[in-house]
């Protein structure tokens, strides 16, 4: 297929494209920077032997966005393209609207004009809010706390009335857990402009001395340790759940969780970080962070039983990688 990927030189984006690559696929790659970096266009080409099409483009330009479609002869989208910084988007609440509501907006309408009715949409599991864990693809969602999720929840619902009114449309809407780890080259991982927020390149840059300490953001959770647990899923399994989702789709609107199902705590995180790699991290307990949630992680059997897709990576080898990536930064 000929597959138009957004926000392609992104952590998530570029591990996928090299997947899509291996897997046969021709790849269209869109991204204006915001967050990554010209030369991994390079590495994925170097990663897979492949040659890939770039287009510097900000995918809020809707006459950018219509001329890369009528260039094309396109079989799917998969649309990366959003801004993720949380605490930003408390800060910035119009710039995450602006970003990430209108790229959704002029992607499903090129999609609409061409005629090319097969989309996958980046969502996350944040959408689920404070729900029961498992979270279930058809659980009620609960408000999200951050425009950020808004935004997600929001470009969710847009792609779902939009596939409601054309019975053309197939739209697969992708809901990640907590994705982690890189490329086992190394040359493509977590790589974030300024300072990262998620954890595990707060860990990889205190295992490595550039941060004094990770701060542990509370320890008082009712879980087996007290610290919060997550479903954390190697990002080479994520950019596989996509080859999946990218063969599989089918007509109207369905929502897959990519996760493992397994939830792990912050300090079993860290332990195994530990204990895998032989380098120690240092830590304090600090107060909950304002918006966390005590536990997520996902039902994935929706996944496996209709993309026969599931994960195949462990804690352990999220854990090397990440750490492999961060040493040849
Ligand atoms: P990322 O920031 O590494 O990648 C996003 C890419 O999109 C970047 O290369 C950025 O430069 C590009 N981009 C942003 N706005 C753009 C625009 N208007 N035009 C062109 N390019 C633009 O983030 P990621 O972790 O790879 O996430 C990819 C998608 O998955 C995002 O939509 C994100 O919200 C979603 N998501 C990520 C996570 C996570 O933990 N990483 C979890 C759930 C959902
Ligand atoms: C965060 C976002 C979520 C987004 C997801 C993926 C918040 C509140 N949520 O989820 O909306 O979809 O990233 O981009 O920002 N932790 C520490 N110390 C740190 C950093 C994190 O203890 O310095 C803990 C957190 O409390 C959490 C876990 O590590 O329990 C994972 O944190 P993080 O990587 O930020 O992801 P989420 O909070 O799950």
């Amino acid at each position: 297929m000929n597959i138009l990927v957004t926000g392609g030189t992104g952590y998530i984006g570029a591990h996928t494209c090299v997947s899509l690559l291996e897997a046969g696929h021709k790849v269209i790659v869109l991204d204006n920077f915001i967050n990554s970096k010209k030369d991994i266009v390079g590495k994925i080409e170097y990663i897979t032997n492949k040659k890939i099409q770039f287009h510097e483009v900000d995918v809020t330009d809707e006459l950018m966005i219509d001329k890369i479609f009528s260039n094309y002869d396109l079989d799917a989208v998969i649309h990366f393209a959003g801004l993720k910084a949380v605490g930003e988007s408390v800060i910035d609440p119009l710039k995450y609207y602006y970003n990430n509501i209108l790229s959704t907006l002029n992607i499903a309408k090129a999609c609409g004009k061409y005629g090319v009715f097969n989309l996958i949409f980046s969502s996350s599991a944040t959408v689920y809010g404070e729900n029961t864990v498992p979270f279930v693809e058809n659980m009620e969602l609960l408000p999200p706390i951050n425009p950020y999720g808004y935004t997600k929840m929001m470009s969710e619902r847009i792609l779902m009335d939009i596939s409601n009114s054309n019975p053309n449309f197939s739209v697969s809407i992708l809901r990640y857990f907590n994705p982690v780890g890189a490329h086992k080259s190394g040359l493509i991982g977590e790589l974030p402009k300024g300072n990262p927020n998620n954890i595990m390149p707060i860990i990889t840059k205190v295992a490595k001395g550039l941060y004094d300490k990770l701060k542990i953001f509370g320890n008082d959770y009712p879980t087996n340790d007290g610290t919060a647990v997550r479903d954390y899923i190697h990002v080479v399994d994520l950019a596989e759940g996509h080859v999946a989702a990218i063969e599989r789709l089918k007509r109207g609107t369905h929502i897959y969780n990519l996760g493992t199902g397994q939830g792990t705590s912050v300090l079993e995180l860290v332990h195994t970080f530990e204990r895998v790699n032989g380098v120690k991290i240092c830590c304090e307990i600090v107060e909950r962070r304002p918006g966390d949630i005590a536990v997520c992680y996902a039902d994935v059997s929706k996944a496996a039983n209709e993309l026969g897709w599931k994960t195949k990576l462990t804690i352990s080898d999220m854990v090397k990688d990440a750490w492999y990536f961060e040493n040849k930064i």
